[in-house]
């Protein structure tokens, strides 16, 4: 069976045989994006509830100046490093500002996947034809030690945009900045975006959208073990269900069984069964608090050096820099 032959579907194949069988079942989140997947999320991105993307977009055309002021302060040239580029449309807006300024600078996108990245570049390199564009596929931390400059005084200006980093649980966002901190010199940047805590109505709506395209974007996933894994889920026996808990500032998504049914996974060579009502938790998008933020910075080896918010305060992207005594 082809589970075997690809080294991708091997780790995919894993996870889900290891997620099913788990109590609460659970699924990685980072495996909605096949190309159906990815096609759904520019989907939510339009969607009038999810207004994450609208309230960082909003925030780099109002505040490009300031950003980009931030990023080349004290700076001989820069290597903005985007971590997770997606379709670019909002790094475009930072990228058009530093070219028009004049500033010294390589753009490098990096992303697992190199259909991606392919598709980034080409828009980019027709877009900015001036743009000094060197993009990198595979694992971010491989691609990031490869970069380790010692000697250059150029800054590394590494953004991790569009409040990916709320899809980590907590202790494993502070490990990934970890890791980042340890592949970063003092003068270095950490640019990150963060989904602020807010009325959680708004946010429920953000997951739970009425035309259910967020639904459609989790059902996907048991769509891909079916087509990858050769399973049989039926996805009208299962439903989508997003909720927030305000004292975690957490939303989650779990896909929940309307009946009691078992699900045959051919690939894995196992069988699953499933309570009525029985939740499949699938994702987490965590929001932040200013307090939240400081701690995270703090105990991940930062300073907080400028933080920009909309005016609604909905949304913030957090420049931090790497602080001297980070040993702990
Ligand atoms: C891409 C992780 C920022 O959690 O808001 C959107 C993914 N999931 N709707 C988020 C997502 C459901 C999104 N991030």
């Amino acid at each position: 069976m082809e589970a075997s032959t690809s080294p991708e579907l091997t780790t995919f194949a894993e996870d889900v045989l290891r997620g099913l069988s788990s109590t609460p079942k659970q699924l990685s989140s980072k495996y909605f994006y096949d190309d159906e997947g990815s096609r759904l999320f520019q989907e939510i991105m339009k969607l009038p509830e999810y207004y994450l993307t609208r309230a960082e977009f909003k925030l780099f055309s109002e505040q490009k100046d300031a950003i980009c002021s931030a990023f080349t302060e004290d700076a001989e040239g820069l290597d903005v490093i985007e971590l997770g580029a997606g379709d670019g449309t909002k790094t475009a807006i930072l990228i058009e500002h530093l070219l028009a300024e004049g500033v010294d600078f390589t753009y490098s996108p990096i992303d697992i996947s190199q259909e991606a990245n392919e598709i980034l570049s080409a828009r980019f390199r027709e877009k900015f034809p001036a743009l000094k564009i060197a993009p990198h596929t595979g694992d971010y931390f491989k691609v990031l030690g490869s970069l380790k400059n010692g000697s250059s005084k150029r800054r590394k200006v590494l953004m991790f945009l569009g409040s990916n980093i709320g899809n980590f649980l907590q202790q494993k966002a502070l490990d990934f900045f970890r890791q980042l901190r340890a592949v970063m010199n003092r003068e270095d940047r950490l640019f990150i975006g963060f989904d602020m805590q807010k009325d959680p109505r708004v946010i429920v709506a953000a997951y739970d959208d009425a035309q259910g395209v967020t639904a459609a974007f989790n059902l996907n996933l048991l769509e891909r073990i079916n087509r990858e894994l050769g399973g049989d889920f039926d996805l009208s026996k299962f439903s989508h269900y997003a909720q927030y808990r305000p004292l975690e500032c957490a939303a989650r998504s779990f896909l929940i069984s309307r009946e009691k049914q078992t699900v045959h996974i051919a690939g894995l060579n196992r069988s699953f069964d499933f309570e009525q009502w029985e939740a499949i938790f699938m994702e987490i998008s965590q929001k932040y608090t200013r307090s939240m933020i400081e701690e995270l910075a703090a105990d991940s080896g930062f300073e907080i050096e400028t933080e920009f918010f909309d005016e609604e305060n909905f949304y913030t992207n957090s420049l931090w820099q790497p602080s001297q005594n980070h040993l702990r």
